[in-house]
């Protein structure tokens, strides 16, 4: 077989630029250490990371530990990881100081007396979020991609797919290198703009490639969420845990078409309140916490009451706010509301739950290191059981921040003490036939709607059971009809995707107890 000269070798490859991946890539390169950052998309602005809008949990001066982790611990229905919360308590405000506020100079709100504003959301018991307004991603990301943009060791390379992870016993030429243990040496990369797919050597590689909102017919996701890296994690032989709980955000807004557009929590952390058709406050009936319950308990009443009313949406009151302040808080939100002709000073903003959040993922440690050597993970691919069974709101970014720059540091120790073998590996072989639009359309749905319907808020044993059927068959055309089909970024994403959703669908059927997000009515 011929073989490749690699495009490139690296020290660090880190695959995705939200967050988890910006973070990784600093700590790594103020390591010394060389990195090349892959971005699917032209800038990071179209990463979940970016369209975060709520906030990042930070600290209230009145917490303790335990307050800390029994937040984190009721949410995530008693499956979280404690060693995990312990380290973004932590690390997490210590990071934030010296990261998002000396450094990138993010524009946090402020309180008038020149604090850290702090807003609340759902199953907090007190305020500990900062923010800003709500947009508090776009704030993070917009700077800390312009920072990474000015250091001389990291290369970031736009409109790039990762197709797979090398390994040495997949794809290196020495077929002396299956007895090697599992070990990652970089990923074979899509680059969308020449059209040609090229290997790029890395002594570690970082999968920072999000989630996959995008494989459920309403998600509040964006476009590239899509399962990538669990897909690629899969076939590369690593473990992947706790897939099935999926958590679904109670409040996107509501539409005829399948777009979700975000209500973020901190709506209700400001005071706004769920209300039925009837205008009833339903949700005390459901939780003490009422409208701050914890997500998978929201998104569930919400459905009940959809279903008992007849109606296909709840409303989200903030009424008791005015024009001024609402523009000033939630001015993104406020827009959006008034695009859609609702005005939410004076009525009540229509809507639904939607796919948000993969809690499991790549299985890892507290330094991104995953069951393969030299393959780290970080960020919503990854699980280290921070969220157990359900995130608590607003520890996504702090997730990422604190996981990625603790992951990216540790490389330099990693790269030392392995032996580094950077294989000859073969030429990726490209593939020319048309893709068939109709074909790949269809096939998209399909997965959508299965994992909506069958997967979704509510699953029953013959509902997934169901879905097994279709989803089987579907993986399965997928791997045959694309086989010979030129490669884009589309055909790769449907190929993870398929396989993504079997993974999910695989851990739901298993997992006969209901918890957390996996809410099983029989
Ligand atoms: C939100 O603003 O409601 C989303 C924040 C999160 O998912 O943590």
């Amino acid at each position: 077989m011929k073989s490749a000269e690699p495009f490139s070798e690296t020290d660090v490859l880190v695959i995705g630029s939200g967050l988890a991946g910006c973070a990784a890539s600093y700590a790594a390169a103020q390591m010394g250490l060389q990195v090349i950052l892959l971005s699917i998309n032209k800038d990071s602005n179209l990463s979940s990371s970016y369209q975060a809008q709520g906030g990042i949990i930070y600290r209230n001066p009145q917490d303790t530990y335990k307050d800390f982790l029994d937040d984190f611990q009721r949410t995530g229905a008693d499956l979280v990881n404690e060693k995990m919360v312990k380290t973004v308590y932590e690390n997490g405000p210590r990071l934030i100081d010296e990261i998002l506020i000396n450094d990138l100079k993010v524009p946090f709100d402020r309180t008038e007396t020149g604090e850290i504003a702090l807003t609340r959301e759902g199953s907090h018991i007190r305020e500990r979020i900062a923010f800003v307004k709500d947009y508090t991603g776009r704030a993070i990301l917009e700077r800390f991609y312009d920072r990474l943009k000015q250091v001389s060791n990291i290369e970031i390379l736009p409109n790039t797919t990762c197709v797979d992870l090398i390994t040495l016993a997949h794809h290196s030429l020495d077929s002396l290198h299956i007895y090697e243990p599992s070990t990652c040496a970089g990923a074979y990369v899509y680059f969308q703009d020449s059209d040609e797919t090229h290997p790029i050597l890395a002594k570690m590689t970082i999968l920072a490639s999000g989630g996959l909102g995008r494989l459920y017919l309403h998600t509040s996701n964006p476009h590239h969420a899509r399962g990538d890296g669990y897909a690629m994690a899969y076939r590369a032989g690593a473990r992947l845990m706790n897939m099935e709980y999926i958590q679904f955000h109670p409040t996107t807004l509501f539409s005829t078409d399948d777009e979700r557009f975000l209500i973020s929590e901190a709506v209700r952390g400001e005071g706004g309140i769920l209300r039925n058709k009837y205008g009833e406050d339903f949700m005390p009936l459901y939780h003490p916490l009422g409208s701050l319950a914890p997500r998978d308990i929201v998104a569930r009443s919400i459905m009940q009451e959809i279903s008992r009313t007849g109606t296909p949406f709840v409303y989200l009151d903030i009424t008791h706010k005015s024009t001024t302040w609402l523009k000033q808080r939630f001015p993104q939100i406020y827009e959006k509301c008034l695009a859609v002709k609702v005005d939410m000073a004076t009525e009540g903003i229509p809507v639904v739950p939607a796919a948000h959040y993969e809690c499991g993922g790549v299985a890892v440690d507290g330094l991104g290191n995953t069951t393969i050597r030299r393959l780290k993970a970080v960020g919503e691919v990854a699980c280290t059981g921070l969220h157990g069974a359900n995130r608590l709101a607003s520890s996504s970014l702090l997730e990422c921040l604190v996981f990625g720059t603790l992951t990216g540091r540790d490389c330099l120790e990693r790269i030392r003490q392995d032996e580094i073998i950077m294989p000859a590996v073969a030429l990726w072989k490209e593939e020319t036939e048309p893709l068939d639009p109709d074909l790949f359309q269809q096939d998209r749905l399909t997965i959508k709607h299965t994992m909506w319907n069958y997967v979704g808020i509510v699953r029953t044993a013959r509902k997934l059971e169901r879905a097994g059927g279709i989803l089987w068959r579907l993986q399965r055309d997928v791997e045959k009809f694309y086989a010979h089909s030129q490669l884009n970024d589309e055909t790769i994403g449907l190929r993870n995707a398929a396989t993504t959703s079997m993974l999910i669908l695989h851990a739901a059927r298993l997992n006969k107890t209901s918890r957390g997000c996996h809410y099983r009515i029989d």
